[in-house]
């Protein structure tokens, strides 16, 4: 089969290449997939950039850690899914349900573990969720790292209310699928990017309020004043926004830290956190069992994630070269 690997010391895309292995075949308990459509997250960015915090590889990896396709053949003992029934991978391999533990280490998608950027991959019947017939593969391929992402910040620590406001930085796959996620839920949404044009996107989405970052960049009281003194979950995918998200919240609200497109060391305003009651959550993608939660909502409000652009197989330098492109809105895939 052909596949797209990263290789050990990778620095840049060109370390990224496309290669023959060897066809695999399931063994007890696993089941092969041929794997139709892949997504892009900035986590992929980092890892084909040598950036990644869990550092060099050791060995060449198969990239990507998102990827929906068909079940053709399981081994022995797999019985969850039928030749031909169509399936996405899960991000955390064997994190079936529960808290997240420390076995689950070292159990990711895309690296350490092999990605689903190849015709083919092979998972534990466990490490798979069944997909929506209303959902191309293209669409359900974006959903495993973002899209549980955004489900669990909105709905793990203290599930979001009709009416909350909830606050999103910037238009990137975790940012759209939340806006999505918050509106079928009822709850009204403020947006921030870099761009009006993407502004008026995410309005046609049904972002209630947006806000430009670049022209506005003390976004802090226009946030407070739109949302009646403070919004109540923060989508906190900035990192460098940490303070600005503290001072935004209203009493009691909540962030949920996830990444950092805008820097990684912050300051901490401890009596401005304080002051504000305010709660913080470390969230890690999310478990099987929450990605059958999100999938059985997405089902309900019949949502269709946000495909910005969709690249051939052979074109995965072009796919990654786009996702990080100033015109990203929302998910690149790659079909493959
Ligand atoms: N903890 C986890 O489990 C987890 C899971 C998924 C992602 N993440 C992390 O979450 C972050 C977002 O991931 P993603 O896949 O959604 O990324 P992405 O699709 O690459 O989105 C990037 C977007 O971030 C916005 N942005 C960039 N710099 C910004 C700044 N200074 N201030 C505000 N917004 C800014 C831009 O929006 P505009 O173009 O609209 O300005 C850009 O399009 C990354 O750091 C990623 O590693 C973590």
């Amino acid at each position: 089969m052909k596949a797209w690997e990263v290789q050990p010391g990778a620095a840049a895309l060109d370390d990224l290449k496309l290669v023959t292995r060897d066809d695999p075949a399931p063994g007890p308990g696993q089941v092969l997939v041929r794997v139709r459509a892949t997504s892009i997250n900035a986590r992929d960015q980092a890892i084909v950039a040598g950036r990644y915090r869990m550092g060099a590889l050791t060995r060449p990896t198969i990239i990507l850690s998102d990827g929906a396709g068909e079940v053709v053949s399981v081994g022995e003992g797999a019985g969850r899914f039928a030749i031909g029934e169509r399936v996405a991978g899960c991000f955390v391999q064997g994190w079936v349900d529960g808290a997240y533990r420390p076995e689950y280490r070292g159990r990711a998608m895309g690296v350490p573990l092999d990605g689903t950027l190849a015709e083919m991959m092979v998972l534990d019947e466990n490490g798979l969720v069944p997909i929506p017939d209303y959902l191309s593969y293209q669409e359900a391929a974006t959903l495993p790292c973002a899209a549980v992402t955004a489900w669990n910040a909105l709905y793990r620590s203290a599930p979001l209310i009709a009416g909350q406001w909830v606050l999103l930085i910037g238009t990137g796959g975790v940012s759209i699928i939340a806006l999505q996620l918050a509106k079928a839920a009822g709850a009204p949404v403020i947006i921030l990017s870099s761009s009006d044009a993407k502004l008026e996107w995410a309005a046609d989405l049904g972002a209630d309020e947006t806000i430009n970052y670049k022209t506005t960049p003390d976004w802090v009281e226009p946030v407070r004043a739109a949302s009646g003194g403070g919004v109540h979950h923060v989508v906190e995918v900035g990192g460098g926004t940490l303070p600005q998200s503290i001072a935004a919240l209203a009493l009691g609200g909540q962030i949920h830290q996830i990444g950092f497109v805008a820097g990684r060391e912050v300051p901490f305003n401890a009596p401005a956190f304080v002051g504000n009651f305010a709660r913080l959550n470390s969230v890690l993608v999310g478990s099987r069992a929450s990605f059958e939660d999100m999938l059985r909502a997405m089902t309900a409000a019949q949502i269709k994630p946000v495909v910005d652009k969709s690249f051939a197989f052979d074109d995965a330098h072009g796919a990654f070269e786009y996702q990080k492109s100033p015109a990203l809105f929302g998910k690149v895939v790659i079909t493959v």
